[in-house]
């Protein structure tokens, strides 16, 4: 492949299943024991608050103790490395973050942040009083403080970003680089980035497990696990840019 004059990533929660966080559509149709609507959606959050701060609290807490793995490190590199890069992110965890990604866009929000529900001002709460499952967090800029949600995009609300995203794709140009990882392309808008990118002329290149419901997208398909198919891949991307 010729050296791209701009590179588009998108990531989903496959990246980050060797550090240790399960996926989301396991073979029982369950998110960890939970059916999705019970969890992520507005009006789970308005219905039982209860069960949904105790579901993401855990998820938050259960940051603490993973660490990014060779497939984000592989990203980071490419980033360092290689030519102009867009990091877009399905992925609520901050493993790219820790990583050292710079030119991130987590699409679907971040566990590490909470918003206010009253003025929708985001935070980075993540102390251990912020982590307890039994009581919800408090918002320090209202003058009466008020209670704070997930800063997470749930089903039936707009991605994070969207505005950047086209204007990324738009940018693509003929020969640039549509790289996808780690997802199952059944989630919309995310899943249409490929289809979008390779209409602009950008080459789309898949790294998975195995085949996503979107995989006729792609131009370049490797099937295998992140951590092992990612590394070798950008090294030999980087080594191929620069003999050039
Ligand atoms: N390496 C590469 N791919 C992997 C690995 C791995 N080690 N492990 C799993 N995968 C692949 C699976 O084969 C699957 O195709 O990652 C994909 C994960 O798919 P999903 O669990 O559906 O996750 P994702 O596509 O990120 O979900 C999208 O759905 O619930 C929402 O908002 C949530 O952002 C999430 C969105």
């Amino acid at each position: 492949m010729l050296r791209p004059e701009r590179i588009v990533v998108l990531t989903g929660a496959g990246i980050s299943a060797e550090s240790g966080l399960a996926t989301f559509r396991g073979d029982d149709g369950l998110w960890e024991g939970h059916r999705i609507e019970e969890v992520a959606t507005p009006a789970a959050w308005w219905r039982d608050p209860e069960t949904v701060w105790r579901f993401y609290t855990l998820r938050r807490r259960a940051l603490l103790d993973v660490e990014p793995n060779d497939a984000h490190r592989a990203l980071t590199r490419l980033e360092r490395e290689g030519p102009e890069m867009l990091l877009i992110t399905q992925n609520v965890d901050d493993l790219h973050q820790r990583a050292g990604s710079g030119s991130l866009l987590p699409m679907h929000g971040q566990l590490r942040m909470l918003r206010c529900e009253q003025s929708g001002r985001r935070q980075e709460r993540m102390s251990e009083a912020d982590l307890d499952a039994r009581v919800f967090a408090e918002c320090t800029c209202c003058s009466t403080p008020s209670r704070m949600r997930p800063d997470i995009v749930w089903f039936g609300e707009i991605p994070m970003g969207m505005e950047r995203i086209h204007a990324a794709i738009d940018a693509l140009q003929h020969g640039d680089l549509c790289l996808v990882v780690g997802t199952s392309g059944h989630v919309h808008p995310a899943a249409g980035i490929a289809a979008a990118a390779r209409s602009v002329g950008a080459i789309t290149v898949l790294v998975n497990l195995d085949a996503p419901v979107n995989v006729g997208d792609f131009d370049e398909v490797h099937l295998g696990l992140a951590g092992d198919v990612l590394p070798e891949l950008v090294d030999a991307w980087l080594k191929e840019w620069s003999d050039v």
